[in-house]
């Protein structure tokens, strides 16, 4: 700068103001979302969601190109991964916090783990910030990820981040390990499965079912990535929380999809869905 002109260093600061009024002015303007916007630098912690996949399939029973249940042989079998939610310490939780929409190029390269590690199990839209019809992974960034800044700073980040995390703790090992693999027989006490996590995570999860199954396997993490503890029923704010699973729990073992009986006309919506869903109110 020191060999610039004045008039040369002060139109580039003229410029550079007015830069960052335009830059000011795309972002939300209605008072929640700024106040969001403000919120979302001091969450507390992230929640790491995975999703059993049979338990998910059994509330969707409708196939269509997205669903991850009507891929026959290849339909997950392990738990996936539903979403990075950064949380407050008081159990609520930062939404839709920038207006930058989900871009599937800018994951381009991770399209196949994604695929396969963070598959959709419905057929239905999932709702977008701006209220649009979006992917699953649209919806997970649009209303989490975008939240997660300044640890995970962008939608390439977000997915990444989450993917890593996942692979480092692999719930499925941890509880096939201990003898908790997928039966349409068995049940296993609920005890025995969160101090299987607690063991190997060194921290205690948090588990949604529906019907006595387990939905919803959560890990949660500081925000440097270390495990904490989940918070306990009282702080979660959550319609369905770990008094959903009962004493003894189940692991179902998927069914496909479009064979025998049951097969809906219209597709059932996902009860975390309709969790999600509520929670964006
Ligand atoms: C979203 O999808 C649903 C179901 O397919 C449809 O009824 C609705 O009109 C769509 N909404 C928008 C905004 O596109
Ligand atoms: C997790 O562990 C299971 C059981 O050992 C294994 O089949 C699966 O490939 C592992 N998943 C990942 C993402 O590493």
């Amino acid at each position: 700068m020191a060999s610039l002109s004045p008039k040369l260093s002060f139109l580039i600061i003229v410029s550079m103001a007015s830069l960052t009024i335009s830059l000011s002015l795309d972002l939300p303007l209605s008072y929640s979302s700024v106040q969001a916007e403000e919120k979302s630098t001091d969450f507390g912690y992230f929640v790491l969601s995975h999703l059993w996949p049979a338990t998910s399939c059994r509330q969707s029973r409708h196939c269509c190109p997205t669903n991850a249940c009507c891929r026959g042989s290849n339909a997950p079998t392990e738990f996936t991964i539903h979403g990075l939610w950064p949380n407050y310490n008081d159990g609520t939780w930062p939404a839709c916090c920038t207006k930058k929409s989900f871009d599937e190029k800018e994951v381009s390269t991770l399209l196949g783990a994604l695929e396969k590690y963070w598959p959709t199990y419905g057929c239905f839209p999932y709702i977008t910030c701006d209220g649009s019809n979006g992917s699953f992974w649209a919806h997970e960034w649009e209303k989490h990820g975008t939240c997660s800044s300044p640890v995970v700073w962008d939608e390439y980040n977000y997915f990444l981040t989450t993917l890593n995390l996942y692979f480092k703790y692999n719930v499925t090992r941890i509880l096939n390990e201990e003898g908790y693999v997928a039966s349409n027989t068995e049940k296993y006490p609920l005890g025995g499965i969160i101090s299987a996590i607690q063991n190997s995570f060194h921290a205690t999860p948090w588990l949604v079912c529906n019907h006595g199954a387990i939905d919803e396997l959560r890990l949660c993490f500081y925000k440097d990535f270390k495990p904490r503890d989940c918070p306990t029923e009282s702080t979660q704010n959550d319609r369905v929380s770990s008094g959903s699973c009962p004493d003894y729990v189940s692991l179902p073992l998927y069914v496909p999809l479009g064979v025998g009986n049951g097969i809906a006309e219209t597709p059932i919506p996902l009860v975390h869905e309709a969790v999600e869903e509520f929670e964006s109110m």
